[in-house]
């Protein structure tokens, strides 16, 4: 079962899952351990209110073996519900709440993407290091974004820094103006920032359109950048400093072939939503394979999925006693239509897993 945006803000993010998911799972056949699959699919709308109804639909109604969903980290608060009251194999495949792989862990949920503090863990640092030590920050305020200030007040902080405002906006709200307006009069050194999916790019436009690019170096998650540089919103975002635990640019033969295979397939290029969809259908191949494709056979199913080494386009990664990648975090900065990595700013990164009881 996949419950992702396929409409809404992250529509795009829910489609690039999807392809990553199946090109996993097709590369070995198209079968789980020599098992015909059944798909099934609902629309999650980033619609936090309907995640437990939305989540039944494929559990209760569909009787699905595997939940993989979803984008949004208040939907999968529904999500991670259903998953710990039904016992269902639950694969996320992007949102970053804290919680999943935190204080309502469950041995039958897995993380292939990220904690939302932790692209931002990685960003304080380089900031400092650039000589901006004042900071506003802004987000969408919900806990995707809330969660990735955590990351960067920490990081900023004992980097150095000062956060001297931090703004926001409801999510999905896009009206930017008051809000960079109130950057302009605070004059800081340097903006950091959580947004993503195709708001971002409205965010890089507004912000230049004020006059704020040149004057206020502007940081963010690598969500803010990722999938969007085209030759429109290019000039609006050159030298824009990101980190995430991924970029198209790196430069290794498996992202190669990956990227290579991706765009043959879909007639798109792959972003890091369609990397953490593919890594998602590369455990459960693994998880798959080590029971003979018997996913009643839980114990061992986790066992192998908790041991597996992902040889992500990413870079390898393993899992967390959580169930959260320990991965490396990448600095990129956007030059022409690419994030070009500048260099690894968190090696090995592990999220706390604060309150989890498999830990
Ligand atoms: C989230 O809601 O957890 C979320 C959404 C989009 C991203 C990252 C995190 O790019």
């Amino acid at each position: 079962g996949l419950m992702l945006p396929y409409s809404g803000a992250f529509a795009p993010l829910g489609v690039a899952i999807e392809n990553g998911v199946r090109m996993a799972i097709n590369e070995q056949g198209g079968k789980l351990a020599g098992r015909e699959i059944e798909w099934f699919k609902v629309d999650d709308e980033s619609d936090p209110s309907k995640g437990i109804e939305n989540a039944n639909k494929l559990v209760q109604r569909d009787k699905v073996d595997v939940l993989i969903g979803t984008v949004h980290s208040g939907v999968q608060m529904g999500i991670q519900r259903v998953a710990r009251d039904s016992g269902v194999l639950s694969l996320i495949p992007n949102a970053g709440v804290h919680a999943a792989t935190r204080s309502l862990c469950a041995p039958n949920v897995f993380r292939t993407s990220f904690s939302n503090s932790q692209p931002t863990l990685a960003l304080g640092q380089t900031m400092v290091n650039k000589g901006h030590k004042r900071a506003v920050w802004i987000t969408w305020k919900y806990a995707a974004g809330d969660e990735a200030f955590e990351g960067f007040k920490e990081s900023y902080t004992k980097a150095g820094g000062t956060i001297i405002k931090e703004l926001g906006l409801p999510f999905p709200n896009v009206e930017f103006q008051a809000l960079l307006t109130e950057i302009a009069a605070l004059k800081p050194d340097a903006v950091a920032c959580f947004f993503a999916g195709p708001s971002g790019a409205k965010f890089m436009k507004d912000f230049a359109a004020a006059g704020l690019k040149g004057k206020i170096a502007l940081y963010g998650s690598g969500f803010l950048t990722e999938g969007l540089l085209d030759d429109e919103l290019a000039p609006s975002a050159q030298g824009i400093m990101t980190t995430l635990h991924y970029s198209a640019s790196l430069a290794s033969k498996r992202n190669d072939a990956f990227r290579l295979a991706y765009a043959k397939t879909y007639k798109m290029q792959p972003d890091v939503f369609a990397v953490q969809g593919y890594d998602a259908g590369l455990l459960l191949l693994q998880g798959a394979a080590a029971v003979n494709g018997d996913l009643s056979n839980k114990k061992a199913l986790y066992a192998a999925m908790e041991g597996a080494v992902i040889d992500s386009p990413r870079g390898k990664w393993t899992m967390s006693k959580a169930h959260n990648p320990v991965q490396d975090m990448y600095l990129r900065v956007v030059q022409g239509k690419e994030n070009k990595v500048l260099g690894v700013a968190a090696k090995a990164l592990s999220d706390s897993g604060a309150g989890c009881k498999l830990v």
